[in-house]
């Protein structure tokens, strides 16, 4: 091996040894900068005579261009080296399980709520919002309660620390029943003195306060009021409108209703609405879902308007009673609980 091949061999050792492209630099620094070993020989050349000069200038170059090919080499191989790190860092398996994260959802007793919303609001039904603490006049008086009754108690329902203008202590609402009274009056409000009012259609759905506790009661639960007051609307349309409501809630024509006798102080006469489904577990059984009636006279009064032409009906009924039996749920108290393996079973 002459000394220009022993040359190039120390350079592909010396650019080996390179960790870095700044050592590689240097190294090549070493071999073919300045004063680099390539242009020592070729000063060297000055004492040779023309002949030698082109074998020997020949023999330099063609050491020097295999050093820049070692180097050239060395410089791939180091770059190479970098991006095969940099992927090994960044990689991702995308075969690994991911955790999806949850964006939440409603509740079930919120979605029955909008579904009885989209239901009415699809009757022409105004669906209206009101206060859960309520003046007793609203809550009781309005509604043809007589003073002493015993909704009023401090057994059944539960009282804030605070007076009304009357001076009367203001209650978390029992039902949602004060909404008929205040959208009424502000309906009639609206119209009064033109001699045409369009009827009265809404609902009223939101929370409602008892003191009660048990699978089937909650000291806070859901009800949506009803009222359709107009100059000519009877039980009739009742019948038909909570039939149409009931088939499309449980979306299933298989379902009966019964209106049974009962009495509430605010409509004469009153009816409980039972359903019985005639199909799936709750088959051939009457379930009490709502309370209604025809509006009394006295509180077709307290609504502004005049008993002896404006007549109609109303009616209360339990939101989540409607969600357990849509869904199946047996206990009441779950809706309330907050647990999240109940929870999550209706997103
Ligand atoms: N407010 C009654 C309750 O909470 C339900 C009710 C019955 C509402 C008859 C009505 C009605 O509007 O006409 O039990």
């Amino acid at each position: 091996m002459d000394e220009l091949d022993t040359l190039v061999e120390s350079s592909r050792n010396a650019f080996a040894q390179a960790q870095t492209p700044a050592e590689l630099e240097n190294a090549k620094a070493q071999f073919l900068g300045k004063s680099g070993q390539i242009t020592a020989l070729m000063k060297g050349m000055a004492a040779l005579t023309v002949e030698e000069k082109k074998t020997r200038g020949a023999a330099i170059n063609a050491a020097k261009q295999a050093i820049e090919a070692c180097l050239a080499e060395r410089r791939q191989a180091l770059a190479d080296a970098a991006l095969a790190r940099q992927l090994q860092a960044e990689a991702l398996d995308v075969t690994l399980p991911y955790h999806l994260r949850s964006t939440g959802g409603l509740h079930p007793v919120m979605r029955a709520q909008e579904r009885i919303e989209a239901i009415f609001s699809s009757m022409g039904f105004d669906v209206a919002d009101g206060p859960e603490i309520e003046t007793d006049w609203y809550s009781f008086t309005a509604l043809n309660n007589p003073p002493n009754h015993p909704a009023r108690s401090m057994q059944d329902t539960f009282y804030v620390d605070l007076k009304d203008a009357d001076g009367l202590p203001l209650n978390l609402r029992p039902h949602t029943s004060p909404m008929q009274v205040r959208y009424a009056r502000a309906h009639a409000r609206k119209y009064a003195g033109q001699a045409h009012m369009p009827d009265i259609r809404v609902i009223a759905p939101g929370r409602t306060y008892r003191v009660d506790s048990d699978a089937t009661h909650s000291p806070m639960f859901h009800q949506f009021e009803g009222l359709w007051i107009g100059e000519n609307v009877s039980f009739k349309d009742l019948k038909v409108m909570y039939l149409d409501f009931a088939q499309a809630f449980f979306e299933s024509r298989a379902l009966q209703l019964r209106f049974r006798p009962s009495y509430f102080p605010f409509t004469e006469p009153s009816a409980e609405i039972d359903i019985m489904f005639e199909h799936g577990p709750l088959a051939g059984r009457w379930l009490e879902v709502s309370g209604s009636g025809q509006v009394h006279p006295q509180v077709v009064r307290n609504m502004g308007l005049d008993p002896e032409r404006y007549i109609g009906f109303a009616f209360g009924s339990g939101i989540d009673r409607l969600a357990m039996l849509r869904y199946g749920v047996n206990d009441l108290r779950l809706f309330f609980e907050g647990d999240l393996r109940f929870l999550s079973q209706f997103q």
